[in-house]
């Protein structure tokens, strides 16, 4: 009789519980991955997101600006990493090379800088810190400093 009542509620805690958590896990993984395997931090709307900030001397200008006052100490003053105030073995990237470990699209970068590089990263997310238009100033400020980086 123990050994039946214990069999029962065995099997009402696989069906009960631990399949609908496994089809849970199954119907989020190909996103999940798809979205921050390969560009931890990302989102998967983020390659589609144009820049909505016109490329411009006065853009330009601003996103130097930004840069310099948010971005300088850990990426260099001129953008080129490892900025003299990085948290120690950090390693901020060079943001002038066509290397972009979370994408390579202006949306995709705005998703870095906005939300930050991920759990792990001491890349924070700037959202909020400023107006979304210096996120794109930084943008095309950066990509001003990268005349052959990656298509946009
Ligand atoms: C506290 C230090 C720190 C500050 C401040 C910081 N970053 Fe970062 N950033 C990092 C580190 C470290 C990484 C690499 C880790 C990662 O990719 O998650 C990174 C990664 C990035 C990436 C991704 C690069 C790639 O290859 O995809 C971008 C873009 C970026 N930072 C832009 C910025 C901008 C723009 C600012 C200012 C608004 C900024 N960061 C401020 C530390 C910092």
């Amino acid at each position: 009789m123990r050994s039946m009542t214990a069999r029962f509620s065995l099997r009402v805690v696989t069906v009960r519980v631990l399949l609908p958590l496994a089809l849970a896990f199954l119907v989020q993984l190909p996103r999940a991955s798809a979205a921050f395997a390969q560009q931890p931090g990302g989102s998967a709307a983020a390659p589609a997101v144009k820049n909505p900030v016109a490329v411009t001397p006065a853009s330009i200008t601003a996103g130097a600006a930004a840069f310099k006052k948010y971005c300088a100490f850990c990426h260099g003053a001129n953008a080129k990493g490892n900025g003299p105030l990085a948290p120690k073995d950090s390693n901020p990237p060079d943001l002038t090379d066509a290397t972009w470990t979370h994408g390579s699209t202006d949306g995709q970068i705005f998703t870095v800088i906005a939300n930050g590089g991920g759990a792990k990263s001491t890349m924070v997310g700037f959202k909020g810190k400023m107006p979304d238009q210096d996120l794109w100033n930084i943008i095309n400020y950066l990509r001003s400093l990268a005349p052959k980086a990656a298509a946009r």
